[in-house]
């Protein structure tokens, strides 16, 4: 998965959480090497060193298991549903591409030479910004240990045993071990171009991967499936937008990798909207309670905590040039929100409590709310500046 829509762009979020100082950089005298037992050092010594393993931005105080319990049975009872209508959205191995498909071959000296001449031929002209963008995706993508993570904390579907055999266990290993091959593949191939620094890019991946994502999901398929729906479409619109500007750029070869991945990604968004399309069917006041609750918290970016060592805040520049390329911009996040409401058919609901018809006003009227604050943003960013980023050695870009 990735994705880039800043909520800040639209609201200041209030944080009810306490505030993270900011986290000094590593300095070699303070720092405790993993060789060496744990730091026997002052109480103070041992938090900061904790705090370099913790964002740095404000992370919500946590929600657990809002869930009520006996609605865990309603997965339950979905297992066969899952089997027949969520895992035939799986690829079987054998007829999945894989990254070495589109990567030059290594076993021929001569060939993978001439492949390697022709890629770096053709990313050669492909403009900084556009890479910036690039690597912000391959990075969302890398920070996958954290998504699988995420699906096996939602109450009634976690996989519970590593090599559990329902449906919903084998969906989240299998969407996983497609999801791997995205950021390998993006990573690979932006190794080769040469066009990028890859240790800034390394350090990046490690310290998103520490930070952890903080998604407000609360262990709650409701909230989890909904905000998964979401995201696979944001990727989806977002890969396709590289895509195309690869081509723009004379890079076919990307233009197909990237392409490739938003294909897998719009297979994700039909598994995951069918979950939620069911529980709007079988229980459409919590499924539209739900849909509302996400929205009011905004979806949340996984890639929010992004650091690279350097800038502080980074996920807004990112942010920012991915909306000025037009990659993945507010507008994208409002037609996202207004395709959920129509695919879920939450206008025709009926039925619903005094709160799900609240629940569904909001959610009905925010996509126009959405649009109003992204043409003041689109004014913003007109007088935006230049600033280095260090994914491609400092150069800068253009917010
Ligand atoms: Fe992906
Ligand atoms: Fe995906």
């Amino acid at each position: 998965m990735s994705l880039k829509f800043d909520s800040i762009t639209f609201q200041s979020q209030k944080f009810t959480s306490f505030a993270l100082p900011l986290m000094p950089r590593l300095s070699s005298s303070k720092f405790c090497m993993a060789s060496k037992a744990p730091c026997s050092g002052t109480k103070d010594e041992v938090e900061n060193h904790k705090k370099r393993f913790m964002p740095r931005q404000k992370v919500h105080v946590e929600v657990k298991h809002t869930m009520p319990p006996q609605k865990i049975e309603i997965f339950k009872s979905l297992e066969e549903w899952a089997e027949n209508n969520l895992l035939i959205h799986l690829k079987p191995v054998e007829k999945c591409w894989q990254p070495q498909d589109f990567l030059p071959d290594p076993t021929s000296s001569d060939e993978f030479d001439e492949q390697f001449k022709e890629l770096r031929e053709r990313t050669k002209e492909i403009p900084d910004d556009y890479f910036v963008v690039l690597v912000g995706d391959m990075i969302t993508e890398e920070a996958l240990p954290t998504y699988q993570s995420f699906l096996n904390s939602l109450d009634g579907v976690r996989d519970e045993t590593c090599a559990s055999l329902a449906s919903w266990a084998i969906w989240t290993r299998a969407w996983t071990a497609e999801e791997n091959r995205h950021g390998d593949l993006l990573n690979k191939y932006l190794y080769l171009s040469g066009r990028v620094d890859m240790r800034q890019i390394e350090k990046t991946i490690q310290y998103l991967i520490g930070s952890g994502m903080d998604f407000r999901t609360e262990n709650n398929p409701y909230l989890g499936f909904i905000y998964t729906s979401f995201q696979e479409r944001a990727t989806f619109i977002s890969h396709g937008n590289t895509a195309k500007l690869a081509k723009d750029h004379g890079d076919t070869k990307l233009a197909q990798i990237c392409g490739t991945i938003a294909s897998d990604e719009k297979r994700h968004e039909t598994a995951y909207t069918r979950i939620v399309e069911k529980l709007f069917e079988i229980d459409p006041d919590g499924a539209i309670l739900a849909f509302a609750d996400m929205m009011r918290k905004k979806i949340t970016m996984p890639a929010q905590f992004i650091y690279d060592g350097l800038d502080d805040n980074l996920f807004h520049h990112f942010s920012a040039v991915a909306q000025r390329l037009g990659v993945y911009t507010a507008k994208d996040y409002a037609d996202i929100l207004e395709l959920l409401v129509e695919k879920w058919k939450v206008k025709e609901l009926c039925g619903l409590s005094a709160d799900g018809r609240k629940a569904q006003d909001y959610v009905c009227g925010l996509p126009p709310k959405i649009r109003r604050l992204e043409e003041r943003a689109q004014e913003r960013a007109k007088q935006a500046p230049s600033i280095p980023f260090s994914w491609i050695f400092d150069r800068k870009v253009k917010l």
